[in-house]
């Protein structure tokens, strides 16, 4: 193999000859800097250095395997390493201004779920906390996802011996002591230096169940690795189950190929993400990368998006426009008749957003479906989850109990997880939250946050006069005011549009 030394490489340091060495080897980038769903300035960045560390926060290392034949060019020579340029300065400071009252808080000061963000915020460098926190457009749908759990009241009932609360429930079939999960989020790495194993030590831990992401920085065998040896650490005492969330490739060889994967690896259910045919405008991720590319001299550069880059960041230009790593903008109804000869499995549509979209699932055989707008990251003023269960409440109530009804969005009290299972949901997800504690403490943090919700799920269940999860019934929430506020079918009705 050619070895080259750290001073040839560090000529190459420009959009017109761009070359980074990774884990020891050296690639030509040049071709790719434009295709680059992060945007070609954090690749110039690195240009003519070492940008495996940098790398190994977003992407797993294999991908560079992705690039053209001609782009690898040998290895670098080990004495030459102090030749190379220093990678410019990352932009790492926390969010927060340093002071002392702005210190990280001990992790007991984390009481409910708004403090881990406190925290994350002490610690977190600003683009991975921008990456986290962002959403799309004016923040409008986050905004609401999390206003309309504040709109619904609960109507308790009293004297109901709740002196014991049970509240397990299962996913298809795999029980936890939770109805909540861990929702699947893209790039733990650049969260956490141990990425997603670290949030799965918090999760097995706790005992709960967690969907990891396709666009996860570790592989998905190394992931399911992580979470065989927690389990074994604990002597598989563990009830936490591992599914996978699946951005289908745009290639159909190379989606059969990862389902195939993620089935080997023993994940137990596939969560098909329905909701980003294209990306949301991610509107801080865009500010963020105007001032990078301004930085490195570029005055427009590609929209950024690690989340969906995360999964196949070198894989090519589509039809003359980048596709954003392995998202598919041409997945239609249809296409889940090969999905379910290659998938026996749990089948979960990620992303309903409507009461039609609903019945068409099951009707077209998935086992489930997740009320979603992706944390309030996708459409511009998308309904609330809760909006669209009420959505199905009223026009197709007959789906609650034959299918597996998830949701998520903006859920940050153990409360607003029981007022969705009042609603008819079988379990929820939770999302940012988990993702700042991963940042401000690692996977005692990730437990804690399962403390947290848990305590005031059973608090809140004792209070509204429960004392199990089957006891949850949609007369225990008041909902008028979102109802008032619901789509109504004008001139032509519901049943002809399903
Ligand atoms: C940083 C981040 C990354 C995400 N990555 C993915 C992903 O890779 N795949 C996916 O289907 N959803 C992804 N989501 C959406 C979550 O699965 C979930 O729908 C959302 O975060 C729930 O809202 P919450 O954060 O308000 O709890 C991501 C969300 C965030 C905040």
């Amino acid at each position: 193999m050619t070895s080259l030394d750290g001073a040839e490489v560090a000529k190459h340091n420009s959009r017109k000859s761009c070359w980074i060495v990774l884990d020891s080897k050296v690639y030509d980038i040049t071709s790719f800097l434009s295709k680059h769903p992060g945007g070609a300035a954090t690749l110039l960045k690195q240009a003519g250095s070492d940008a495996t560390t940098e790398f190994k926060k977003y992407h797993p290392l294999d991908y560079v395997n992705d690039l053209p034949p001609e782009a690898h060019l040998g290895a670098i020579d080990p004495n030459t390493l102090g030749q190379l340029i220093k990678p410019k300065e990352q932009q790492d400071k926390p969010v927060g201004e340093a002071s002392s009252d702005n210190e990280l808080p001990h992790l007991s000061m984390c009481v409910s779920c708004p403090d881990f963000e406190k925290a994350a915020k002490t610690v977190m460098p600003r683009k991975s906390f921008i990456y986290v926190s962002t959403s799309a457009n004016t923040g409008a749908s986050l905004a609401t996802n999390l206003d309309d759990w504040t709109r619904i009241n609960f109507r308790p009932r009293v004297m109901r011996n709740v002196g014991d609360v049970d509240m397990s429930r299962s996913i298809f079939g795999h029980k936890a002591p939770y109805p909540f999960y861990i929702s699947p989020m893209g790039t733990m790495g650049a969260i956490h230096a141990a990425g997603e194993p670290e949030m799965i030590k918090g999760a097995v831990r706790k005992g709960a169940h967690m969907v990891v992401s396709t666009a996860s920085t570790k592989t998905t065998e190394q992931i399911m690795q992580s979470f065989v040896d927690e389990q074994k650490r604990l002597k598989d005492s563990s009830p936490t189950r591992l599914f996978f969330q699946y951005y289908m490739p745009v290639d159909r060889q190379k989606a059969i190929e990862l389902m195939r994967i993620v089935k080997k690896a023993g994940y137990k259910g596939l969560w098909i993400t329905v909701d980003t045919p294209v990306l949301g405008k991610r509107t801080q991720d865009r500010v963020l990368q105007a001032e990078e590319a301004l930085a490195v001299g570029i005055e427009e550069d590609s929209t950024a998006d690690w989340e969906a880059g995360g999964e196949n960041a070198f894989a090519p230009a589509m039809g003359g426009r980048v596709v954003s790593g392995q998202l598919s903008p041409h997945t239609t109804w249809e296409d889940l008749s090969w999905i379910r000869k290659e998938w026996d499995g749990p089948l979960v549509l990620k992303g309903i957003q409507c009461a039609e979209d609903a019945k068409l699932a099951m009707q077209y055989g998935c086992d489930g479906i997740l009320l979603s707008n992706h944390g309030g990251r996708q459409l511009h003023t998308a309904p609330s989850a809760l909006m669209t269960l009420l959505e199905i409440r009223t026009y197709c109530p007959e789906i609650i109990g034959k299918l597996e009804i998830f949701l998520d969005g903006g859920l940050r009290d153990g409360s607003d997880v029981l007022k969705a299972l009042c609603l008819g949901a079988t379990a929820v997800g939770v999302g940012r939250p988990y993702l700042y504690a991963l940042a401000a403490y690692g996977a005692q943090g990730v437990e804690r946050v399962t403390d947290v919700l848990s305590e005031e799920l059973a608090t809140g269940m004792r209070l509204l006069g429960i004392s199990s999860l089957d006891q949850a019934r949609p007369d225990m929430v008041n909902a008028t005011r979102l109802l008032n506020e619901m789509w109504r079918p004008d001139t032509v009705s519901l049943k002809s549009r399903l």
